[in-house]
């Protein structure tokens, strides 16, 4: 299964990705995250993990990608000409710990390097030529916002799950996922997160599909914490558990 996590900026993707590989894990899964957000350096920490070489310069570079893709991404030539597996991905662009392996498709590193479009298009590429075995996982971790549905990053992910927070920001674009999705032919399930007794209520009424809610996760001191301190995220919670549930 591949999933994607989107939502606004802030609103817990990377947590619930990081819970949910951490659970996985536990459930005796081989676990592959992909930190597709290139502005945000904290998921690898949340995991407790390495940060990752850009799997970009597997390919050839950043540099190369935009050449390749100077008449429009979908004109350039193939970045991979077989399939792939986990053990195809070179040990050198991934983090491992356990049974969760990390990779990153690239982040802004320097002033003026240029934008993040070649890190998209290599996505694009590799994710539907990626096979998995039976008990192998992947987790994309989405740049915030909508962006990279119009690139098309996630298009071969299964799953979509939007993590809501208590902000009118965020039920707006729950609605524009769900409508999204609804063009592109995918189910999306919804994590209500940072839930608490006054805002949960007003949330769900406002989630257009209640049913998809996969899970309500409260407002949580240890994750909150570990959001300060940096400490890695190694709390057991029945709500991933019941979210993990609901989309298998
Ligand atoms: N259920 C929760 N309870 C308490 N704190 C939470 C919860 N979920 C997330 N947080 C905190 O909210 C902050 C944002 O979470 P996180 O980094 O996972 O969001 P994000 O959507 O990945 O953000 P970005 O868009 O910047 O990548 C962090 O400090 C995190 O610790
Ligand atoms: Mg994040």
């Amino acid at each position: 299964m591949k999933i994607m996590v989107c939502g606004k900026g802030g609103s817990g993707k990377s947590t619930v990705t990081a819970l949910m590989a951490k659970e996985y894990e536990r459930q005796g899964k081989r676990v592959l995250v992909i930190d597709c957000d290139e502005s945000n350096y904290g998921l690898h920490q949340q995991l407790g993990m390495e940060f990752p070489k850009d799997f970009t310069d597997y390919v050839g570079g950043k540099q190369k990608i935009m050449m390749l893709s100077a008449n429009g991404p979908m004109n350039m030539p193939p970045l991979f000409d077989r399939r792939i597996s986990f053990e195809d991905i070179p040990a050198e662009y991934l983090s491992k710990e356990g049974s969760i392996m990390l990779m990153s498709p690239g982040k802004i590193h320097d002033a003026n390097e240029g934008c993040a479009c070649s890190f998209n298009i290599v996505m694009f590429q590799f994710l539907p030529m990626l096979d998995l075995g039976e008990n192998d996982v992947v987790i994309l971790d989405m740049e915030a916002g909508i962006e990279h549905f119009g690139r098309g990053t996630g298009m071969s992910c299964d799953k979509v799950i939007m993590v809501v927070d208590p902000s009118y920001e965020s039920l707006k674009l729950s609605a524009k996922i769900s409508e999204i999705c609804s063009h592109i032919g995918k189910t999306v399930y919804y994590v209500i997160n940072k839930a608490d007794e006054d805002n949960t209520g007003i949330m769900i009424k406002k989630i257009d599909k209640p049913e998809m809610i996969a899970c309500i996760m409260p407002q949580k001191g240890d994750l909150k914490k570990a959001g300060l301190t940096g400490e890695p995220l190694d709390g057991q919670y029945e709500e991933v558990q019941e979210l993990i549930a609901k989309i298998a």
